[in-house]
């Protein structure tokens, strides 16, 4: 599996200031030293981290990827469309919420997601849709076009190392061969940290996690290198 790093929360920490420390572009750059085999940001309609001007950097000085998620919105649609990152991730959006709460509605907007899906697509864009882990949601990715999803682990993170865990695993994997049976690329990410990682290995053919929270907090104590590196070892 890949290690997509997800560094919103080092544009958290910079923009707490409102300066320009800590660095975001070396931050990227730090990560894909040690082991990232791409860098996501989410440009949020906000701009509460990661900003315009940090999107249209990272574009040129990264090794890796870019992969940019966003809300499905012309504007978010149009700044993809000029600065064209490998991939995009869409996300639903809410102004009050602390982080993405819940994976995108892609059955109940189909053609809306479809039509968006396919000027990124035609662009050479690779397209990802961020569902929860259900068989109406998978289905729905597939009929849109986009060649990936992302799984949103959240719910699997929460009830990891409870009895729901199980129950709640079971949707990701299921969720998985579903969408490999259809043709979908699948990634996954949200809430995993260096404890609940591993099982994600008993998923078939995942190509990549995003991870975020988890790798920025254990820099604070082993340094950003270290942190990238112990998850890549664990993801690799
Ligand atoms: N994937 C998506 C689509 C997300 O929205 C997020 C959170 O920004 C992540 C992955 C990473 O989640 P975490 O920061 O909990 O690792």
């Amino acid at each position: 599996m890949l290690l997509g790093v997800n560094i919103d929360h080092v544009a958290t920490l910079r923009n707490a200031r409102g300066g320009v420390e800590p660095d975001t572009i070396r931050a990227a750059e730090v990560c894909e030293l040690n082991g990232a085999t791409s860098i996501t940001t989410h440009l949020r309609e906000d701009r509460r981290h990661i900003k315009d001007s940090d999107v249209r950097t990272l574009i040129h000085t990264l090794k890796t990827n870019l992969n940019l998620e966003m809300a499905v919105t012309d504007e978010m649609q149009k700044i993809a469309l000029e600065i064209k990152p490998h991939s995009v991730c869409l996300v639903p959006e809410k102004r009050q919420e602390i982080t993405t709460e819940g994976g995108l509605d892609v059955a109940g907007q189909l053609d809306k997601i479809t039509n968006f899906v396919k000027p990124l697509k035609d662009a050479g864009i690779l397209v990802s849709l961020f569902i929860d882990p259900t068989e109406v949601q998978v289905k729905a990715s597939a009929a849109t076009g986009a060649q990936f999803i992302e799984m949103h682990t959240g719910q699997y993170s929460e009830k990891f190392g409870t009895p729901d865990e199980e129950a709640e695993f079971l949707k990701l994997k299921n969720s998985a061969i579903l969408a490999q049976s259809l043709g979908l690329k699948v990634n996954a990410g949200h809430g995993l940290n260096y404890q609940n990682v591993h099982r994600m290995h008993e998923i078939p053919d995942l190509y990549e996690l995003n991870i975020g929270h988890s790798i920025i907090s254990r820099a604070i104590f082993v340094g950003l290198p270290q942190a990238v590196q112990e998850m890549k070892e664990l993801v690799k």
